[in-house]
């Protein structure tokens, strides 16, 4: 099979979605690997790394497109690249169909098969190709917070750990799933003192035997989380809903209980963020103020990473990506209920209820196309 890889032309976004130990991986299994010049430069993959892997730099996108059975992309295809997508052809990348509507048409007329990252799902109910992502913004979450309390930055002016004889940073993390793990671990491990707050009692359970002890667990309702952003010079917003926006939890009024110079990182922000007061940002111009309060509100904060970022995603993606071409689209799902849920659009049908609710488009059960 030609599996191929274009480079990513969505702006801002350097990660590639195949290293050169995947290239090399799938060569040995006999496939041809079409990599688009300049692909995973932005990662710190040269082409030469690719070649010396066995793969075949292609000159364009075009090339990549022309001839690839298979695509492996890290975001949707941009509006530049619908005319390029094919009929048969799979494209195994993030879509966030229900996003966008003209996307979604886009890869019906086309006629391709789209598996898309963030439906993969496992038995125990986890996203395995958004979780790299969350463990990423998670921890980055308190290294933009740790910059943004810093004096030139504009915040208050507090080191995280403090140093003997001075306290460290009170930080709040509202959520305790992938990304709030993540940033207490972090918080914690710098020497500030971390209230981590949860809705499931099940989960702050666990997370007590694996959190250390300058993490403290503690119930979400509107008065403790009150006491945690009234105290905390960093809040870290981490909150989901499956499937639905973010509760605002914190409002335009809870701003003036807080310190001035304190810092909200919210990273649920591209679900709409659990803070009233928040609209996503870019990596370009990452914060703002309101009430005297830091805002930073970016909405990819893996794409600020896109070295660990990348491999990162990859080593979730690859062991898919490496089914998908050794056993073609349709006996890798058959053989996978995981992958089997990453199918959203088959050859014109749509194939994922929330897609097809989203823009009230028929359904058809993928059962009878697999
Ligand atoms: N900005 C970015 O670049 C970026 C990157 C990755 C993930 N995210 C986003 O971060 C958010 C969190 O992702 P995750 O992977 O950690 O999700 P997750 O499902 O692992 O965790 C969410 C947690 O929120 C908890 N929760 C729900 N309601 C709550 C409440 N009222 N108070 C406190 N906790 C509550 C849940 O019990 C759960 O533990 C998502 O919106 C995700 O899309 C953003």
């Amino acid at each position: 099979m030609i599996v191929g890889v274009p480079k990513e032309i969505k702006t801002a976004e350097n990660r590639v979605a195949l290293v050169p130990a995947g290239a090399e991986s799938l060569v040995s299994d006999g496939h041809t690997v079409l990599v688009e010049q300049g692909g995973g430069l932005g990662s710190g993959f040269p082409d030469e790394a690719y070649r010396a892997a066995g793969a075949t730099i292609a000159g364009s996108a075009d090339e990549v497109w022309k001839r690839a059975d298979l695509i492996l992309k890290v975001k949707e295809p941009i509006e530049r690249e619908w005319p390029l997508m094919r009929r048969k052809q799979v494209l195994f990348t993030y879509f966030h169909f229900a996003a966008s509507e003209p996307l979604t048409r886009a890869v019906i007329a086309s006629g391709a098969i789209a598996i898309a990252y963030e439906t993969v799902q496992l038995a125990t109910g986890e996203l395995p190709l958004l979780t790299p992502m969350s463990e990423v913004a998670g921890r980055m979450a308190v290294q933009e917070g740790a910059k943004y309390l810093e004096r030139v930055h504009g915040g208050s002016g507090i080191l995280l750990g403090g140093v003997p004889g001075v306290l460290p940073a009170e930080v709040a993390v509202i959520g305790g799933g992938v990304v709030g793990t993540n940033a207490a671990k972090m918080a914690a491990g710098l020497g500030a003192h971390v209230t981590l707050l949860d809705v499931s009692l099940d989960r702050l359970r666990y997370l007590s035997d694996v959190l250390p002890a300058n993490v403290d667990l503690v119930y979400s309702n509107r008065h403790n989380l009150l006491d945690a952003v009234r105290k905390a010079d960093l809040v870290i917003g981490a909150v989901l809903l499956p499937g639905a926006k973010a509760p605002k939890l914190v409002t335009r009024a809870d701003l003036k209980l807080m310190k001035p110079g304190s810092v909200l990182v919210d990273v649920a922000v591209d679900q709409g963020g659990c803070i009233e007061t928040i609209t996503p940002t870019t990596h370009d111009n990452p914060t703002y103020v309101v009430d005297g309060i830091l805002h930073y509100a970016v909405a990819n904060m893996p794409g600020g990473v896109p070295r660990t970022s990348t491999l990162a995603l990859t080593n979730a993606t690859f062991p898919y990506a490496k089914r998908l071409a050794r056993h073609g689209w349709k006996a890798a799902c058959q053989n996978d209920p995981s992958l089997f849920l990453g199918l959203n659009v088959i050859e014109g049908h749509v194939v994922y209820p929330g897609v097809a609710e989203a823009f009230a488009l028929p359904l058809v059960d993928p059962h009878t196309l697999v």
